[in-house]
């Protein structure tokens, strides 16, 4: 997974791409480079290995690089290693075709045999010079021109690909095409933007177009032609991006993931109220009840018949998304008594699937370009069974081809780890649980009604929790240092844990497991020692002592105990070291809350550790590959 812009237009390119990249390290960052045409002259291409201030240091900004057509590229290495060499762009020995691809190319060996047999000789290790090779093999064999060679090129690759490509005898322009890896193109008076994602471009222009599976285009000055596999000219409109520049921006925050940590409430309360709506009704005793919530699925198509049919749910997805589906797990089935299965996306499509076609598929995933997640929402479609997507961005794959979409409202999310996305995932996953209650008859209409105002509640209680947040950097800063930290909990608290401990690793690097507190004394007790950091998470009653136990056992071998919990639950304080307490709520949604001290737990570990918070290492945003 990477990052490609393309810009054709009337000023200098290169500063315009070093900023598009700029916006899309998050997607890899291990090096990076540009290619730029002056007129009919030959593209100049200058790469560096390491950051993209690396590669703005060598070319003054980009003011050294002259031409107003180029292309550009921000990597996370899948095949070669990060260096000058691999990186892109890459281009034919002759410079005749020049380009950046984002995706793997599955099959790139064959196909490089195929092109050695043809006097083709290869300087790097990856399978985009292999691609770029491919067209520059069709231009010249067909003479067809460029729509033709990527065309007969897109038909021998396997894999997937957001490609842009400048051909030498087209000076000014720049043609992509694009198999299951996200690229928006955009317009404006007499400059064309391309990118894998809208915030590269949203500086210049709202307006874009979302080049479809199979696609490909031509851009020019402020012009935008796209074609289907035949070569074909389509159609495709234009769309308005409606979030503006600064959601993308650090907006005073030292750091994008504490930026969107605290864009949580605003988030949680967008994805609410977009299915929640309010009707007048006379009550059994004839008095008229204004302004009564209800849930509004319909708006996506999951109308009460649907869900009326529904004998199982399956929710797929990956990483923190996947946490999500484990603690919608708990609270589906308590809610609404629907037997609901979590399952990995790199996992679900490897199984014999024993889908139902009275199913529903439930595809979690930021992003929406997931590769795994992606797949098996294909595999899902492909055995008949209905399909729902809930993700954050707009026009990704997975939302284009789930059957239902359910969009959560977080607006861009650029730091690596994903907090706002989570949330709003959650939320998503409430809404959906408590409608298919009432519809299943298994929520009375009072209780659904104090659900939904318990929902309104959570933004108020979160920004509660932000408000508190020097005591979480202080306990931070004493453990910035810790070997081991142990997270444990029960039940839907054993989900939460989950998220906890992938926040602390994947951005402080310090080693963190998440455990069901009944499973510790099976074997992984044996790891606690003297001064090892154990944190309960405690938000469910029912679990409240089993739990504390647990964590007392841990304690009575050394361990340093905190804990989350409600307010309240004040006895904690006489067997734990450390306790952040968070409000109140109905206990279906306490993930909501008891996560928000964990977020900031790693966040503040990881930066008393000094790292790069945004952007942890051998991480990317968005995981394009298998
Ligand atoms: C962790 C994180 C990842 C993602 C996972 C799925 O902080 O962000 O674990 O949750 O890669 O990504 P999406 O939701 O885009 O499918």
């Amino acid at each position: 997974m990477c990052g490609i812009v393309g810009f054709v237009g009337h000023h200098q390119a290169a500063p315009i791409l070093l900023d598009g990249l700029s916006k899309l390290e998050y997607r890899g960052y291990d090096s990076a480079g540009l290619a730029v045409r002056d007129g009919e002259a030959d593209p100049v291409l200058v790469k560096a290995k390491g950051r993209l201030q690396i590669l703005s240091d060598k070319t003054d900004g980009g003011k050294t690089v002259v031409g107003s057509c180029g292309v550009g590229h921000t990597r996370w290495a899948t095949h070669g290693e990060p260096s000058e060499n691999n990186a892109h762009p890459h281009c034919s020995d002759d410079h005749n075709v020049v380009g950046v691809h984002n995706g793997i190319i599955e099959n790139y060996q064959e196909l490089k045999e195929k092109l050695v047999r043809n006097g083709y000789s290869f300087y790097s290790d990856t399978d985009t010079e292999v691609a770029i090779k491919m067209v520059d093999y069709y231009y010249k064999k067909y003479k067809m021109g460029p729509i033709d060679a990527l065309a007969k090129t897109m038909v021998r690759v396997r894999g997937s690909y957001a490609l842009a490509v400048m051909f030498k005898e087209y000076p000014g322009e720049i043609y992509a095409a694009r198999k299951d890896s996200p690229m928006i193109i955009g317009v404006t008076n007499g400059e064309s933007y391309l990118a894998s994602d809208v915030p590269a471009v949203l500086k210049y222009t709202r307006d874009v177009y979302y080049i479809g599976n199979l696609e490909m285009a031509r851009l020019t000055e402020g012009k935008a032609e796209f074609y289907d596999l035949n070569g074909d000219q389509i159609e495709k409109p234009l769309v308005e991006i409606k979030w503006d520049a600064e959601a993308a921006e650090k907006g005073g925050y030292e750091h994008f993931m504490m930026k969107e940590i605290h864009e949580q409430p605003k988030a949680v309360l967008d994805t609410i109220n977009s299915m929640i709506r309010y009707k007048d009704e006379v009550g059994e005793d004839g008095t008229k009840i204004s302004g009564k919530a209800f849930i509004d699925l319909a708006s996506i198509g999951i109308t009460d018949e649907i869900i009326r049919g529904i004998h199982q749910i399956h929710i797929v997805a990956c990483g923190s998304a996947y946490h999500v589906g484990m603690a919608a797990q708990y609270v589906i089935e308590d809610l609404a008594r629907i037997p609901v299965r979590v399952e990995l996306g790199s996992e679900f499509r490897y199984r014999s699937l024993l889908l139902d076609p009275n199913d529903l598929v439930v595809v979690i995933s930021q992003s929406g370009e997931t590769a795994d997640s992606l797949a098996a929402l294909r595999e899902a479609k492909d055995k008949g069974v209905r399909t729902l997507a809930i993700v954050n961005v707009v026009g990704s794959s997975i939302a284009r081809e789930a059957d239902h979409v359910f969009y959560t409202l977080a607006g861009p999310e650029i730091a690596v780890a994903t907090t706002k996305g989570y949330l709003t995932q959650l939320v998503a996953c409430y809404i959906l649980g408590i409608q298919c209650g009432i519809v299943k008859g298994q929520i009375p209409d009072d209780k659904a009604a104090e659900l939904i105002q318990e929902l309104n509640t959570l933004p108020g209680k979160i920004s509660k929790i932000l408000d508190d947040k020097e005591r979480i950097q202080w306990f931070a800063a004493k453990f910035a240092s810790a070997r081991d930290i142990f997270f444990i909990g029960r039940g839907l608290d054993y989900a939460i844990c989950m998220e906890g401990s992938l926040k602390m690793k994947e951005i402080s690097y310090v080693h963190s497991e998440a455990y069901a507190a009944g499973e510790l004394k099976h074997g992984t007790i044996s790891l606690i020692e003297e001064g090892t950091l154990v944190i309960g998470v405690l938000t469910q009653k029912a679990l409240f002592e089993k739990t504390m136990s647990n964590l007392v056992e841990t304690g009575s071998r050394g361990a340093y105990l905190a804990n989350v919990t409600t307010y309240g639950n004040y006895s904690v304080e006489d067997s734990t070291d450390f306790t952040i307490y968070v409000p109140k709520t109905d206990e279906h949604f306490a993930a909501t809350l008891a996560v928000i001290p964990l977020q900031l737990l790693g966040y503040y570990v990881a930066c008393a550790r000094g790292l790069d918070v945004d952007k942890p290492r051998n991480l990317a945003k968005s995981v394009t590959v298998e």
